[in-house]
């Protein structure tokens, strides 16, 4: 696994968007064989989508030939809703680069048969060829999409029922109201994410220092769902200064050390 610590959210969120550019240009996508980015939402990838909307607009990056897959969606929100997914995704990305409406995929939160949403989706990622590089954020328990601790490790995209925890911080976008947050979903599994050549999760901030502590220095287990990134060939994790307060010294070191002449 590769760890990557920055000094701050900015560095954090610019090393993130410039390492997708160079691994879009990198494979120089074609409409027969596009680059495939999976996508998450949240307040910790907008500063990096900020910064590809950036690096778009001066034509550092195209992404006409590129296909997304976004990790989850809340169960009973519409798209037009401005706490859906959907919205998020339309609202800070979507609508200002040149990607193509048939490219994006999210999964549909107002099915009526999530099986086969769910399945369906499994089956357009393998179609797509796979996913290429998979983005991510991290709750503060761990979790990565929406797969909440205790989730199987070779878990695919399916139903999954929101932890207290998890409610009460994505609560803020709800008024704060607790009771305005779905408490299901639908999500990308952890086997899912691992299927990807390789994913990429951005941890930034003190609060979210015992997640990147059990994912990095703890061992494997489906209590921190993140720890399974380190079963992954080609996993990187980007995270600022503050998220590294409770990993020992010589986990800092090591890695300050042993990146510092890389991408
Ligand atoms: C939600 C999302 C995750 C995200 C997490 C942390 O639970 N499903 O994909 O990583 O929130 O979000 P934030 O970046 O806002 O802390």
């Amino acid at each position: 696994m590769r760890v990557i610590i920055k000094p701050d959210y900015d560095t954090v969120a610019k090393w993130a968007a410039n390492y997708v550019v160079y691994r879009i240009n990198k494979f120089k996508p074609t409409p027969e064989h596009p680059f495939v980015l999976g996508l998450p939402t949240g307040s910790t990838p907008m500063g990096m989508y900020q910064e590809l909307i950036n690096l778009y607009q001066k034509r550092k990056v195209s992404f006409e030939n590129v296909v997304t897959f976004n990790m989850d969606e809340y169960i009973g929100l519409k798209p037009t809703d401005h706490q859906s997914y959907r919205f998020f995704m339309e609202e800070n990305f979507f609508k200002h680069v040149n990607l193509k409406p048939q490219n994006i995929h999210m999964l549909n939160g107002m099915t009526k048969d999530y099986e086969k949403e769910c399945r369906n989706y499994e089956k357009a990622i393998r179609q797509a060829g796979g996913v290429h590089l998979f983005i991510g954020g991290v709750g503060t328990d761990g979790h990565i999409a929406f797969n909440e601790p205790f989730s199987s490790l070779t878990s695919r995209t399916r139903v999954k029922t929101l932890t207290e925890s998890t409610i009460k911080a994505n609560s803020r976008f709800f008024d704060n109201d607790v009771s305005k947050v779905p408490t299901t979903v639908l999500t990308v599994g952890i086997g899912t994410i691992m299927d990807a050549a390789e994913v990429m999760i951005l941890i930034t901030g003190e609060n979210k220092a015992t997640a990147l502590k059990h994912g990095i220095e703890g061992s494997i287990n489906h209590v921190w769902t993140i720890s399974a990134l380190q079963m992954h060939p080609h996993g990187i994790i980007v995270c600022d200064k503050p998220a590294t307060k409770e990993l020992s010294e010589q986990t800092i070191n090591y890695f300050m050390d042993i990146e510092k002449n890389n991408f």
